[in-house]
Formats: structure tokens, C-alpha cells, sequence
């Protein structure tokens, strides 16, 4: 029985470009075992940066690849390295962003089940980059098998002595801690998390101060997605200008997206940053069209806290610029796709729902707004919608957009903003009629 994720991979295509390299070796069912994962060239960049590499040099490498978080906000990662006060004497850590809770996304999780020790190759070079000697991963808690496969990796690696004291002789000492989550959305929110692996509530902290100089304990704390840094040993083996080389001039490297909702082909797919979005929905090798050979209606392209994009929009590329240019965002490369019997009020329906239910509750606007937006939505939804509801579910959200502690506030009402921005007419034909105006009820 395998408990491997039951997603398309395109790691074929992987294997055979020199350019992707995230998926290269994952339908390789020894990958995460240490011998198969180093006869693949594993730890090799490890080895180089603790023998002949300065932190500040991993750094700079790091900045000069153009690497951006993959987490969901884009941030340029090396920079966040930077910003670990040198003259601190408290101690750093370094903590891999593993909950992977944004719905639509589940590309994390194959790195972690199936090439467990490419995330702590890269956690490793990014602890010794910033002067931590501890580092944490914090997995969702509903992901048990990748917990198991992190935990079998992490010891395999102690046990070579690529973790631990003294690595290779280079005199540097680093431990991991695996952290599991109780499986709350906002718990993937970098300072939520935090909170939680402290054994606090899983709410998010007012900033600044931010984590790379008060983090976890008070102390200077980089937070990066297992993306992120499970891309660093390439840059390292391969060099910046290469890795710059692939992408966009801003949106460097590569990039896995995780295509679901109404599409023939759903998995999680490695490309270039800057591919297009429309390829990746009808091309054979990726999404292979539109279920049932139906009319696209709209696609989420990051993850649920996204704006919506119409047919005319998704002859885009994939990368944090163009995307933003169509009025959406590339979030964190979760690509939802809706065909042309969506009821959008109901896909609005379920994601207020979501929201709500894993607002932290810390700020007024997010705790009480999202309640109130859920509970007009369900009314409407519902058949019993009123004249003027549309305008106060707008208000509602432009009281919420921008005035909360974290982003999930903003994540919650931006899909309902742009549904309404999008398509209004199905909104009004609801409460006009008390139904959906889409043929029929076909759901996913
Ligand atoms: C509500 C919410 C949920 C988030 N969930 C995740 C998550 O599951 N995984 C993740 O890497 N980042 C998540 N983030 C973003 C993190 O706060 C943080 O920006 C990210 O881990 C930084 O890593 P990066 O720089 O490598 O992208 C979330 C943010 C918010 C506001
Ligand atoms: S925006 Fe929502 S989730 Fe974020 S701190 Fe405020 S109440 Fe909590």
C-alpha cells in the first residue's frame, strides 16, 4: 500500500530538463532513503558550504539566484536571511514553514514524503547562512506520513553526521527539531506558528517587530516555506546565474503548482516561472483540459485567498508580476479551476466558511466581519437574499481588506471581492431569484 500523495506528477519531464529540478528524482521510490537521496548528489551542497563557504557568501549567492519565498508572499529570500541582526547575542533559529494550510495547495507535502532529506539539505545551509545551531520544521498536523518520513530522514541524517555536532569537521554544530501542528489554517502564518511551537494559541503577533529579529523565544528567527529552501542546494551546486537564468528577469527559478477543481488531469506540476497559465490548464501534459469537455468559468491561481481570473484573463504567465497585472496574485502556486456550472455564490459560500471557521479571532474586523459575510452569504445561498445585500457584503470586506493583524483577514475577502467585481450578475440573479443561475447543480 503506498501513502504517497495520489497526484500527477510530472517528474518524468523533470528528470529529463536540466532545468527543473524540484521533482528531478521524486518517482524514485527510494528517494528518501539517505544512500539513494546522496547517490543523486544529495548533501553534496551541504558539504561544500560547511568546507569552503562564508554564511555572509551563502547569502549573497542566495540574493544574486533571485530566489523569492514560495510560501505565498514572494519575498526575496536571501534578503530576509540578511535581515538577522549580525551583533545579536541571543541565539537564531531557523524554522521551515511545513503546514502547508492554504486550500488548493498540496506540493509541500510530495517534497516531504517523497524527498525528505532535499528539505533538510536546505534547512541545513540556510541555519548555517544566518548562525543557527537549531533548526525546526512545523508540519501540518493532518500530514502524519510526512511527519513519519521527515522523522526517518532527520535520524538517517544524524546518524551520517550531517546533523549534530561538529558536521564534517567544519566545527559547526546544528540540531532539528520536528514540530507537529494541530492542522489550523492560520498556524501557516509565520508568527501564528511560531506562537504555536512556544505551546502558545496559534495567533498571530502585531509586527514589527518581525521574526528575523524577535522571533521564536524573543530571539532572531527566519521563517521559510519548504519550497523555498529545498531550492537552495541547487543554487549552491549550480550557482546563482544559473538559477537566475530560469524564470522570469524577476520571477527566477522554478515552481510547483498544485492544479485541481474541474480540470482532467489534476497533480502537482513543476515549470519555469513565467509559464503560462493557460498551457498548464488545457496541455495534455499538465491539466488536460476542462472536465467533461465543458466552458472554463474562472480560475483561483494561488490558493484560496486569490482573486478569481475569467477565460480572458489566463493567457498569462506564471510568475509574481504577470499574475498581479491580471488584478490576482500567485499566492502560493494553488490553481483552482471551476467549469462553467460552478455556482460561484457556492464557491463563495464554502471558502467564507473556511475563513471564518480559522480566523484566530485576535482583531475585531476579521473575527466579528468574517462571521457577518458568512452569515449574508448562507442567506443568500439559501434563496433568501435582499436588495442591497451585494453592497453591504463589498462594504463589509473593504472594512476588513488591509485594517487586520495578519493577511488572513485580506485572504478572506478578496475572492468574495473579486467574485462580486467578476461576476455580479450571478450574485444578483440569486437574490432576484433565490437560485443559482448556472444550469446545473454540479459540484466538486
Ligand atoms: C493565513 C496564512 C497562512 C499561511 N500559510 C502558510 C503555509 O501553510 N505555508 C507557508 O510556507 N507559508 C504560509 N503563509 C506565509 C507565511 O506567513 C510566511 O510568509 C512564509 O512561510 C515565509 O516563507 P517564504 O519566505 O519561504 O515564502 C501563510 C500566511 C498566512 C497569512
Ligand atoms: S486577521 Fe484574523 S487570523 Fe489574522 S490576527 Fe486578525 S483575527 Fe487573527
Amino acid at each position: 500500500m503506498s501513502f504517497y500523495s495520489p497526484v500527477r506528477l510530472n517528474s518524468a519531464e523533470a528528470d529529463a530538463s536540466d532545468r527543473l529540478h524540484l521533482f528531478k528524482f521524486v518517482d524514485d521510490p527510494d528517494q528518501s532513503n539517505l544512500d539513494t537521496f546522496e547517490g543523486h548528489g544529495g548533501y553534496k551542497a551541504l558539504r561544500h558550504v560547511l568546507s569552503s563557504m562564508q554564511p555572509a557568501e551563502v547569502i549573497e549567492t542566495v540574493k544574486a539566484s533571485g530566489l523569492r519565498g514560495r510560501g505565498g508572499a514572494g519575498f526575496p529570500t536571501g534578503m530576509k536571511w540578511g535581515f538577522v541582526p549580525k551583533d545579536s547575542p541571543k541565539p537564531r533559529y531557523l524554522v521551515c514553514n511545513a503546514d502547508e494550510s492554504e486550500p488548493g495547495t498540496c506540493k509541500d507535502r510530495v517534497i516531504m514524503e517523497r524527498d525528505p532529506h532535499a528539505m533538510i539539505e536546505g534547512m541545513a545551509i540556510a541555519s548555517y547562512a544566518i548562525g543557527s545551531h537549531l533548526m525546526f520544521v512545523y508540519i501540518r498536523g493532518e500530514f502524519a506520513h510526512c511527519h513519519d518520513q521527515v522523522e526517518k530522514a532527520m535520524a538517517q541524517a544524524y546518524e551520517k553526521g550531517y546533523l549534530g555536532k561538529n558536521i564534517f569537521g567544519s566545527g559547526y554544530d546544528l540540531e532539528m527539531i520536528v514540530h507537529t501542528g494541530g492542522g489550523a489554517y492560520i498556524c501557516g502564518e509565520e508568527t501564528a506558528l511560531l506562537n504555536s511551537i512556544e505551546g502558545h494559541k496559534g495567533m498571530s503577533r502585531i509586527r514589527p517587530p518581525f521574526p528575523a529579529v524577535e522571533g521564536l523565544y524573543a530571539c532572531p528567527t527566519i521563517v521559510n516555506n519548504v519550497e523555498s529552501l529545498t531550492a537552495v542546494p541547487h543554487i549552491i551546486n549550480r550557482g546563482a546565474e544559473w538559477y537566475k537564468s530560469l524564470g522570469t528577469d524577476k520571477s527566477s527559478g522554478s515552481k510547483l503548482f498544485s492544479l485541481s477543481g474541474h480540470v482532467k488531469q489534476p497533480g502537482n506540476y513543476e515549470v519555469e516561472l513565467g509559464f503560462n497559465l493557460k498551457t498548464m490548464i488545457y496541455d495534455s501534459a499538465y491539466g488536460g483540459g476542462i472536465l467533461g469537455d465543458k466552458k472554463l468559468k474562472g480560475v483561483i491561481p494561488g490558493g484560496a485567498s486569490t482573486p478569481f481570473l475569467t477565460p480572458d484573463l489566463i493567457d498569462v504567465g506564471l510568475d509574481y508580476e504577470s499574475i498581479v497585472e491580471k488584478g490576482s496574485m500567485l499566492g502560493s502556486g494553488a490553481i483552482i479551476v471551476f467549469h462553467e456550472d460552478t455556482c460561484i455564490v457556492w464557491v463563495i459560500k464554502k471558502l467564507i466558511h473556511f475563513f471564518r471557521h480559522e480566523s484566530c479571532g485576535k482583531c475585531t474586523p476579521c473575527r466579528d466581519g468574517t462571521g457577518w459575510l458568512e452569515q449574508m452569504i448562507n442567506r443568500i445561498e439559501a434563496g433568501q437574499g435582499k436588495p442591497g445585500d451585494i453592497d453591504k457584503i463589498d462594504e463589509v470586506c473593504g472594512n476588513i481588506l488591509g485594517r487586520t493583524v495578519c493577511p488572513l483577514g485580506d485572504a478572506a475577502v478578496m475572492p468574495i471581492q473579486s467574485s462580486i467585481k467578476l461576476f455580479r450578475d450571478e450574485w444578483e440573479y440569486h437574490i432576484k431569484h433565490g437560485k443559482c443561475l448556472v444550469k446545473s447543480d454540479f459540484k466538486f
